[in-house]
């Protein structure tokens, strides 16, 4: 037996444990779940709740040290769609394993979720992008040196080396160009760089991951999409531009900043967010 069996064996036991108390409280079968970051957990204000759970009720769930993330689960409605809407995410900053990252996932895994819609907080490196744009992440460059599927494989959640070559699934891409045309809406598409933070990047890591090929960059995203790809989830990712971090031009960021930023613009991603969930 591998040496760390029997924490993986557990860890599987708190999300099935986890997933029945959120099965009971808010219902199953949704087929929709949004991930609502920095900044962005006020923007579905069209969302009809139906009934909503704190994190700190769900057992084994983590809970969020992030003041900008609510940590509330919420079963409701977004143009008479069903979606489970995670408001406040986990971080590796915050010094959570990337499994206990990817916990939420695997919950709606095991709740039967098929669609997963993740929405961040992000620093522009592309040079056509301004503050307050939306960039549909058509792929991802995961910088954090973890990986939420290390260990023990349970082959019944998905297989031992994911396929990555399509994460964020191209229809979904093509569906949020058309929900974005319908509200008027200027949607940029790129690479989203995932680092493990909490410090911000420095002008040389930013020139560095604009030579990589990374339009944007941020601290989340990226364990819950390889969980959610291996669970065999079809993904959209919506990357909100809170700042543009230029390496020439190097300005000092700030969280409070980037929160604002987030949530000066929270209302266009919900607008774009229900008309892709209207679309899909
Ligand atoms: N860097 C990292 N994460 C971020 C940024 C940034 O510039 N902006 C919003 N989240």
């Amino acid at each position: 037996m591998q040496k760390n069996q029997k924490e993986e064996d557990l860890y599987r036991k708190q999300v099935t444990e986890a997933a029945g108390y959120v099965k009971k409280s808010l219902g199953s079968g949704v087929q929709t779940a949004v991930i609502t970051g920095t900044g962005l957990s006020g923007s579905l204000m069209n969302l009809e709740v139906d009934s909503q759970v704190d994190y700190a009720q769900i057992p084994n769930f983590p809970l969020s040290t992030v003041q900008s993330h609510a940590g509330r689960l919420i079963s409701g409605r977004v143009c008479g769609r069903r979606v489970l809407v995670m408001q406040g995410r986990f971080h590796l900053y915050e010094g959570y394993s990337a499994p206990m990252v990817a916990f939420p996932v695997r919950l709606m895994q095991v709740l039967g979720v098929k669609n997963l819609v993740v929405t961040n907080a992000a620093g522009g490196l592309c040079r056509d992008y301004a503050a307050g744009d939306i960039m549909a992440i058509c792929d991802h460059i995961n910088l954090t040196g973890e990986n939420p599927l290390v260990g023990t494989n349970f082959d019944d959640w998905g297989i031992r080396f994911p396929d990555m070559s399509a994460a964020y699934d191209h229809g979904f891409i093509e569906c949020g160009f058309r929900a974005a045309q319908k509200a008027g809406i200027v949607l940029q598409k790129g690479v989203y760089a995932g680092l493990k933070g909490p410090s911000l990047e420095t002008p040389a890591e930013l020139r560095y991951l604009r030579q990589i090929g990374a339009d944007a960059v941020g601290l989340s995203t990226v364990m819950e999409v390889i969980a959610a790809v291996h669970g065999q989830m079809r993904v959209c990712g919506f990357a909100m531009i809170t700042n543009i971090a230029d390496p020439d031009h190097p300005e000092p960021a700030t969280i409070e900043a980037i929160i604002g930023a987030a949530e000066k613009s929270a209302p266009k991603l919900g607008q774009l967010i229900s008309n892709f969930v209207r679309e899909i």
